[in-house]
């Protein structure tokens, strides 16, 4: 079976309550009925509810940014899987290159979060991806490896289907310098070759793994034509309806 192309916006900490509207309206308007392409939008979390509103009767789901590992309790300024559940959130982002490396998140924190995620309901985007020093220092492939293992440590098999893996080499994240087709292909096939040893052939031939990193809607087509690329993290380019509608088109194969 083929495996469906995800196309997910990342908002970042960017934009205001008008601008989401009015964005997640342009999104709505532009994909009109399309559901051979899943879409999500992810803002931030004070505009969660207004994105809810206007996705409501559109094939587009609704994604957050990072969450808490647990569901309830004395954790100032956190949110849970479960409040997230319930505001319509769909996926949730774990492990941003921008988190892992501008907040300091451990590989196990964001275990701890995946498997929170997964057993509240949510899909997970798992993001994982090299820095500059460590493609440049032939590190690739196994910091690929080690951060799939060390995220995905103890997910148990009846919740596989909910996960997706972002590849999000650091160096290509906001840069304008994406990988290239050939460089995405070949560490979205060792990823999957990774999972498959992690869990089983059939997990991994379903796997879903988007590509992020400079996706904008004059590369897109080419990068989303590789076999094992499944889809997009986007973020600059999925902050206008226009530029976003064409990648989700790309990953069409319009
Ligand atoms: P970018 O961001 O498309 O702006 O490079 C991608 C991401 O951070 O998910």
């Amino acid at each position: 079976m083929a495996r469906k192309k995800f196309i997910a916006g990342n908002w970042k900490m960017t934009t205001n309550s008008q601008s989401a509207r009015t964005l997640a309206q342009g999104v709505v308007k532009g994909l009109g009925d399309e559901s051979s392409v899943e879409v999500a939008l992810c803002p931030p979390f004070p505009w969660l509810g207004i994105v809810a509103e206007e996705i409501k009767n559109s094939p587009l789901s609704l994604g957050a940014q990072n969450v808490y590992p647990v569901n309830e309790g004395a954790y100032t300024g956190e949110v849970s899987p479960t409040m997230l559940a319930d505001a319509g959130v769909k996926y949730v982002i774990v492990g941003h290159s921008e988190r892992r490396h501008g907040m300091g998140e451990s590989d196990f924190i964001l275990n701890r979060k995946v498997k929170a995620a997964l057993a509240a309901g949510l899909n997970v985007i798992f993001c994982i991806g090299e820095t500059l020093a460590e493609r440049e220092s032939n590190q690739t492939n196994s910091i690929l490896e080690y951060q799939t293992t060390a995220g995905l440590v103890g997910v148990d098999h009846g919740s596989l289907s909910r996960l997706v893996i972002a590849y999000e080499p650091v160096w290509a994240i906001g840069t304008g310098r994406n990988a290239t087709p050939e460089q995405a292909q070949e560490a979205h096939a060792f990823i999957r070759s990774v999972y498959g040893n992690l869990f089983n052939a059939e997990a991994a031939e379903n796997l879903q793994i988007q590509y992020g990193g400079s996706v904008k809607p004059d590369n897109a087509a080419v990068i989303l034509g590789q076999p094992d690329v499944d889809g997009a993290l986007v973020g600059g380019a999925s902050l206008k309806a226009d530029s976003f509608l064409a990648i989700i088109r790309a990953g069409l194969g319009k």
